[in-house]
């Protein structure tokens, strides 16, 4: 009795009334300006123009061309390869955004980098994901992300976070190169509960392996636990960086005698380096990753590229509406 209802888990329930009257603007960096022409298209709006520069010593700079009195921004970028400075492009054009009036900000971050560095595996490195998020906050009230690496990662987003997954559309994606001796495999022990979902979602069994990376490059597969012989496996993970997991896995499952019949599907293809040649070797049905990165065409693969604009632009739809 007198007790205060507990506050609503979504941040329009408490809006204020010059937050209830805001316009919305979707502007963008340089880092996926397909995706961000995507979402802005799948939300009937035009881009809010913006000139970003590279000065010759090396810094950015950043202006909206716009005024944004009063309104409810969203900013799309990636902070894909390279992290730091499409990171810091993104700061840039948030503190720009704001100068212009901008009430409310949001950080459309489709794919997460620095988020492999989520905890200190030698005792003496920087846990640069919670730094990431940690200055994502100072200059944006919600932050919108897809897969991040881990889930647990989370936790280190200390206000609003959206976190969508793109597993369902490649799920979908994945249905046409299925066949009945198809079974997801899970490349290292911290994708096995990612492989669950797909295999769940698509009704089939799933095997995974133990990996030990060698650098940054290599890793090592040293075991296949479930039986892979004579099927067709769907690796899955993710992201594919510089394909060494991939191509290990593949490696390690051909060995004990699976069908050369490989797919191999993935949220982020950062595909750093020679990861498309690297692949171009492999016996594969399909490679399927979305479009959280810019994907270049790749005629020597059989690629396909899932786009995750739709599912975006949906989430983006709710969080402007009062
Ligand atoms: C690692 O934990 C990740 O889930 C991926 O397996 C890894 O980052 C992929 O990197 P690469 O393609 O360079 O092996």
């Amino acid at each position: 009795m007198g007790d205060k209802p507990p506050p609503k888990p979504d941040g329009a329930a408490q809006m204020t009334d010059e937050e209830k009257h805001m316009r919305m603007n979707i502007a963008a960096g340089r880092a996926n300006p397909i995706l961000a022409e995507a979402i802005a298209a799948a939300l009937d709006v035009q881009l809010t123009p913006c000139t970003i520069e590279d000065f010759p010593d090396g810094e950015i700079q950043v202006s909206v061309d716009d005024t944004l009195r009063g309104n409810d921004v969203y900013l799309i970028q990636p902070t894909s390869p390279p992290a730091s400075k499409h990171l810091l492009e993104l700061l840039l054009l948030a503190d720009a955004c704001r100068r212009r009036g901008a009430v409310r900000l949001t950080a459309v971050v489709p794919y997460f980098g620095y988020a492999r560095q989520d905890r200190r595996v030698h005792g003496k490195e920087a846990v640069g994901a919670r730094l990431i998020a940690d200055l994502l906050y100072t200059r944006f009230e919600r932050i919108l992300t897809v897969d991040l690496h881990n889930p647990a990662i989370e936790g280190f987003f200390s206000a609003h976070l959206e976190h969508l997954s793109a597993v369902p559309l490649l799920a979908q994606a994945l249905r046409q190169s299925l066949s009945a001796d198809s079974i997801i495999v899970a490349p290292d022990l911290g994708a096995v509960k990612l492989g669950q979902q797909y295999a769940d979602l698509l009704d089939l069994p799933v095997a995974h392996i133990q990996k030990v990376r060698l650098s940054g490059r290599q890793v090592s597969a040293r075991r296949v636990v479930g039986d892979v012989r004579n099927r067709s496996p769907v690796v899955i993970d993710d992201m594919i960086s510089t394909g060494g997991t991939m191509v290990s896995a593949v490696e390690a499952l051909l060995a004990h005698g699976c069908l050369p019949e490989i797919t191999i599907a993935a949220t982020h293809g950062l595909m750093v380096g020679d990861a498309a040649q690297r692949f171009a070797h492999l016996p594969l049905r399909k490679l399927i990753v979305t479009d959280t990165l810019v994907q270049p065409p790749r005629p020597s693969l059989p690629a396909e590229t899932v786009s995750v604009s739709h599912m975006v632009a949906e989430l983006i739809k709710v969080l402007s509406t009062p």
